[in-house]
């Protein structure tokens, strides 16, 4: 609900736990008056926090200085001296922008973003801000979600001067709290160790995150969380933060002399820049804020919820996901049609459901030094195409899926011998390679056309029901050759804007009823955006059992648990050698949308024989998977354990993974089972227990000990009537 106090010029913004308040104060700034736990509406222009300092500047006319401003979206160059929202460029030179409240409207559905993923919504607040000296003026956009405590934050920038603004800076949001009692959670990582949560004290100073990579990337998720101290997964405030951006993104903490904390998130500056004409407008990528008063769980909750309902492709979000096998692990590059039938054969009532043709079978694609770029089936490797293999499959009742990376190139490929300048590259100068690729420049709609007719010419005719679309290298060099030298600062959004457009196309337009799932190495590319086209994405190239607890206990701290696609690959794995049992595996795989990863020639017959019942056990609780609660016990990043528990929203029905690392001598392993309906009594079927939820709850389980290292347990629990 969003309510405006004429009298003391505040919006109210309320959900079901908490307010946020801006107010407009007497110099006609727009500042933060209050974000927390539920408050009454009151004037709250009493509370001052307005410390007056030397050596800052003053507001003429007002007792006010700017560097005490609570700035509810920041600029700089007038003496806020903290991080600036908004750094705009005019003809002359000028950066200063004094935006001063302008008035504001509301709208009864929230607008898409031009040529972006937006979440849905219903009234909109928007808020105009101006610029006292020139045209220049800033749209605020906030949209109230209630029920999952979130509010969501955009920019609109619009050029009303008479000349053209280069945007050097145009972030999501600001935030200013008038404390820093906090301590920060990020996601960090790399390739196949992806959001690994991290949990530090503030300092004054900047704390930034963030990378320059051209996608979300595995390195930093675009997230954010400031923690009340002594918070935990039940009890303290949350304020958290996650952007609906698939690029560079930016986010920075900053805590002043005075003690207060900033927060700011949006496209990196340091990879952007944009000129707008004179009467034109940029639209910054949505920012979801998040506020939770029952700690880490509520707030993942809160996003779980939120991703499902107004962002994850509806197609897709209540459907039941097939178990896949994918050939990566079990064969890279070495394969040929006969092998690919072997395997295919093997999968006949195995209980696997849809094999995955991973990269390999395009163009001279025999190792990853040629062919990206030319998507066309090598029917020397794979005799009567696609379509053969995808027969194959259907004759012994699974369904097929394939493989592409259509954002690359190999210069080792027709397509780049061809078009030398659809790279991104420096004109004149060597490319840098990575993996041996480069990638294709989406900013050019000629470029992005040709690809989405490649595309469609080879899904339409593969027989394929899903499809994987990797993304395996950063963006580098950052030019188009179709630019002009104003406009190369374009180059990484405007690639972003084609990834859109491409996926937008292929997999709501043209394709709507097969399955994408993303991937980027892994989850390189793992945003609350890319949800939109590609409802699960590959969480990581890493399938080790202890490894992916982390991965998917950061994975899944924001983005629900079906997005985060998990695999059951081979002992010891491939990766780092590491040992585990084939039950364990199963049972991490399960928290989130399962499958496989092994070569049928090496698995053992006794794991292979057990997958028509894993599938089954799957099957039996994926609907929890797509649409529970997640509770976490302990988790691996504090210890040797780790615990997820997930309750249907009717409390009626939940499953629990509890894992244990090393085993401990003459331990018994003991938890609780967070999450449950106190009163009402659960029959546990695997320990044909009968137990109030407040018992599992409190007291909880003890159960027999494991024999080996990397022991689990997978519990199902029903109401009993
Ligand atoms: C990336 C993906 C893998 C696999 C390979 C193929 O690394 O994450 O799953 O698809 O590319 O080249």
């Amino acid at each position: 609900m969003i309510k405006y106090c004429n009298e003391c010029r505040t919006f109210f913004m309320d959900g079901k736990d908490f307010t946020y308040a801006v107010r407009v104060n007497s110099a006609g700034y727009l500042t933060r008056a209050y974000y927390g736990k539920k408050i009454e509406h009151a004037n709250l222009s009493y509370f001052n926090r307005e410390i007056v300092t030397s050596f800052n500047t003053g507001i003429p006319g007002f007792k006010k200085q700017y560097a005490t401003i609570m700035q509810e979206y920041s600029t700089e160059y007038l003496g806020d001296f903290r991080e600036p929202a908004l750094v705009p460029v005019d003809e002359r030179g000028s950066r200063v922008a004094d935006l001063r409240y302008a008035g504001y409207y509301m709208l009864p559905v929230k607008p898409a973003i031009t040529g972006m993923p937006t979440s849905k919504g219903g009234e909109t607040l928007v808020i105009r801000l101006k610029d006292t000296d020139t045209g220049l003026a800033v749209y605020l956009y906030y949209t109230v979600y209630e029920a999952e405590n979130i509010v969501t934050r955009r920019a609109v920038i619009s050029n009303g001067t008479s000349g053209s603004i280069t945007l050097e800076r145009a972030l999501s949001f600001s935030e200013d709290f008038y404390d820093c009692d906090f301590e920060l959670m990020t996601l960090w990582g790399h390739h196949a160790n992806e959001k690994t949560p991290e949990i530090t004290p503030l300092h004054h100073g900047r704390t930034t995150i963030g990378n320059i990579r051209g996608t979300t990337s595995a390195h930093h998720a675009n997230f954010t969380a400031l923690l009340r101290k002594g918070t935990t997964e039940e009890q303290g405030e949350v304020y958290s933060t996650s952007l609906i951006y698939s690029g560079s993104h930016y986010e920075s903490v900053e805590v002043d002399e005075c003690g207060r904390t900033r927060v700011v998130s949006g496209i990196n500056p340091e990879s952007f820049s944009w000129k707008l004409a004179s009467g034109e407008e940029f639209e910054t990528p949505e920012a979801v804020l998040n506020y939770s008063d029952e700690g880490l769980g509520k707030m993942t909750r809160q996003y779980h919820d939120f991703f499902r309902a107004n962002l994850v492709n509806p197609r897709w979000v209540n459907e039941r996901r097939p178990v896949v096998l994918n050939s990566w692990e079990g064969m890279h590059f070495s394969f040929d049609r006969d092998r690919l039938f072997d395997t295919i054969d093997c999968l006949k009532d195995s209980g696997i459901e849809l094999f995955v043709l991973d990269d390999g079978w395009f163009g001279a694609r025999n190792n990853d030094k040629a062919g990206l770029g030319d998507w066309v089936c090598n029917e020397t490797k794979l005799p009567g195409g696609l379509k053969a293999i995808a027969d194959r499959c259907h004759e012994n009742g699974i369904e097929f899926g394939l493989w592409i990376e259509p954002e690359m190139v190999n210069p080792d490929s027709d397509l780049y011998r061809a078009h030398p300048d659809w790279a991104i590259a420096v004109p004149g100068r060597d490319a840098v390679p990575s993996r041996n690729q480069y990638v294709l420049d989406f900013s050019r709609k000629d470029v992005v056309d040709y690809i989405k007719k490649a595309m469609y010419d080879v899904i339409s005719t593969s027989g394929a029901s899903y499809i994987k679309w990797d993304m395996n290298r950063p963006l580098t060099e950052n030019m188009s050759y179709m630019l002009p030298a104003d406009r190369q600062g374009e180059l990484q959004h405007r690639y972003v804007l084609g990834v859109y457009e491409l996926a937008r196309y292929l997999t709501l337009e043209a394709f709507p009823d097969i399955l994408f799932e993303g991937c980027s190495g892994g989850g390189g590319r793992f945003d609350g955006a890319m949800l939109a086209y590609f409802p699960q994405i590959w969480s990581s190239d890493n399938t080790d059992v202890d490894d992916r607890t982390v991965i998917q206990l950061g994975t899944t701290m924001v983005f629900p648990m079906s997005a985060s696609s998990n695999h059951v690959s081979l002992s010891p794995n491939i990766r780092n050698g590491r040992p585990s049992p084939i039950a364990t595996r199963t049972n991490i795989a399960y928290g989130g949308t399962f499958g496989y990863e092994f070569d049928v020639r090496k698995i053992p017959e006794s794991e292979l024989k057990g997958i028509p019942a894993a599938v089954e056990k799957y099957h039996e609780i994926d609907d929890i998977v797509r649409n529970g609660d997640l509770y976490r016990g302990t988790d691996r990043t504090q210890g040797n354990e780790s615990l997820i528990s997930v309750v249907s929203k009717d409390k009626k029905r939940a499953f629990v993974v509890y894992y244990q690392a090393l085993n401990p001598h003459k331990m018994n392993p003991v938890f609780r089972i967070p999450g449950l309906d106190g009163k009402t009594v659960y029959r546990i079927k695997e320990l044909g227990l009968e137990l109030p939820g407040s018992v599992l709850g409190n007291l909880g389980l003890g159960i027999g000990r494991f024999r080996n290292d990397f022991g689990s347990v997978l519990l199902t629990l029903e109401a009993v009537d």
